[in-house]
């Protein structure tokens, strides 16, 4: 497939030539709707009949190309403005392990995604979800079993080399070299970038000084803490500005105040157009940074969207009310139980109690209402929208709380 477009390039494209770019369109009033797949389409998905102004879009946001006809009955040579598009695309990637004398694993089981340009997507899982797995097929260091996927329309599989030279990539554990120092690490990269002497020592004192490194830059790495490990291993995948940013969970053993900072380096590299694919267990992480979420289990996507999607994918808001005394709570489950949408929640000592409601503020007072009504004494009571953390366990029955993890080099 030729690679696609980068944003904002206008080209003349033979349509019948890139039918591989679609899987299927729909007209909607004037616009066509087309949909972008890798693999080879049937001609018959893509009718044209005499637009002058199709827009493309993907239905996960992926992907947008506005196409505009040069002459509404020319049937090649077609004027595309590219506004944005899935920069990393993978679809029904499946990769299976074999250990020695353990049964096979299926690591991934048909995962597809869809990244677009300048936009932050995490993968969110539990342990063991393939999350590791799908950044190493996307970053071309394992090939996958079945499935395709491509970064800025270059194949992973066959395009290994243009690939690596603009991505970055910082793994799960990180991969720096003990012996050299945090400042000769990042040198050492640029270096091996080609970089050129001089930019690759400005590059890595620019890097050390991003992530406040200063005072540590001239030990070996080998006497670096876990967290400074982590960083110095960030800042190596940033050294040449890549177009794509690969972070696996990047922010695993770090300090708030570190985690913090290197959530804004993210962000400031996005507003530059760069394009972030990171793995997290951290909900608050994934609600934080990321434009899209695409939550992982076993292997495949099982829900994706933006936070306020997902939420609102489970269910509208919860009532939660904390009581004086445990005494009370058999009459106060039966007033939630009443307003609500799911059965209501109780805590091990059944002084806090809640439940999914359908619309907050109506369900809230009336609750209010009818504790007044019986004279139940409250500590407190409150609505709150439903966290990630509830996405998280309603879709996948697991609990999304991180394990400690110990960092070690690989
Ligand atoms: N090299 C390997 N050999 C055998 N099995 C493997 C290998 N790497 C991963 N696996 C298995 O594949 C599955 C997915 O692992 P992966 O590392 O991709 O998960 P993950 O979502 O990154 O988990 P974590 O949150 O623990 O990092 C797991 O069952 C894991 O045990
Ligand atoms: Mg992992």
């Amino acid at each position: 497939m030729a690679a696609l477009p980068t944003r904002h390039t206008k080209l003349t494209i033979d349509l019948v030539h890139h039918l591989t770019w679609f899987e299927s369109c729909a007209v909607e009033e004037d616009v066509f709707l087309f949909y972008a797949k890798s693999g080879h389409a049937d001609s018959s998905q893509l009718r044209i009949s005499n637009p002058r102004q199709w827009a493309w879009e993907t239905a996960g946001g992926s992907s947008a190309i506005t196409v505009v006809l040069t002459s509404p009955f020319c049937k090649v040579g077609y004027l595309v403005y590219v506004q944005r598009m899935a920069f990393i695309e993978a679809h029904n990637l499946v990769k299976h392990y074999v250990p020695r004398g353990a049964p096979l694993v299926r690591a991934l089981d048909g995962l597809s995604l869809s990244v677009p340009q300048a936009t932050v997507t995490a993968l969110l899982g539990p342990n063991g979800a393939g999350k590791t797995t799908a950044v190493k097929v996307l970053t071309t260091l394992i090939k996958p079993d079945s499935g395709t996927a491509t970064i800025n329309g270059m194949d992973v599989a066959r395009q290994g080399d243009q690939i690596r030279r603009v991505i970055g990539v910082s793994g799960q554990y990180a991969a720096v070299d003990e012996n050299l120092t945090g400042f000769e690490n990042l040198d050492m990269v640029g270096r091996l970038y080609h970089l050129g002497a001089k930019t690759s020592r400005i590059r890595a004192k620019e890097l050390i000084d991003l992530f406040e490194l200063t005072e540590a830059q001239n030990r070996p790495v080998k006497g670096f803490s876990g967290g400074m490990r982590r960083r110095i291993d960030l800042a190596a995948a940033l050294v040449i500005n890549p177009q794509v940013l690969f972070l696996d969970e990047p922010t695993t053993g770090l300090d708030p105040r570190s985690r913090l900072g290197l959530w804004d380096i993210i962000l400031r590299l996005v507003d530059q157009g760069t394009t972030v694919l990171l793995t997290t267990q951290y909900l608050e992480e994934a609600d934080r940074l990321a434009d899209d979420i695409a939550v992982i289990d076993q292997g495949k996507v099982i829900a994706q969207g933006t936070s306020d999607e997902l939420k609102s994918s489970i269910g509208g808001q919860r009532v939660e009310i904390s009581l004086v005394s445990d005494a009370d709570s058999d009459q106060a489950l039966a007033i939630l139980r009443s307003v609500g949408s799911a059965a209501p929640e109780i805590s091990s000592d059944r002084r806090t109690l809640s439940v999914t409601v359908d619309n907050g503020p109506s369900a809230l007072r009336s609750v209010m209402a009818r504790v007044e009504e019986q004279g139940i004494r409250l500590h407190d009571a409150g609505m709150q929208r439903p966290t990630l953390d509830d996405v998280f366990l309603r879709l996948t029955g697991h609990s999304a709380s991180p394990t400690a993890k110990v960092e070690t080099a690989s």
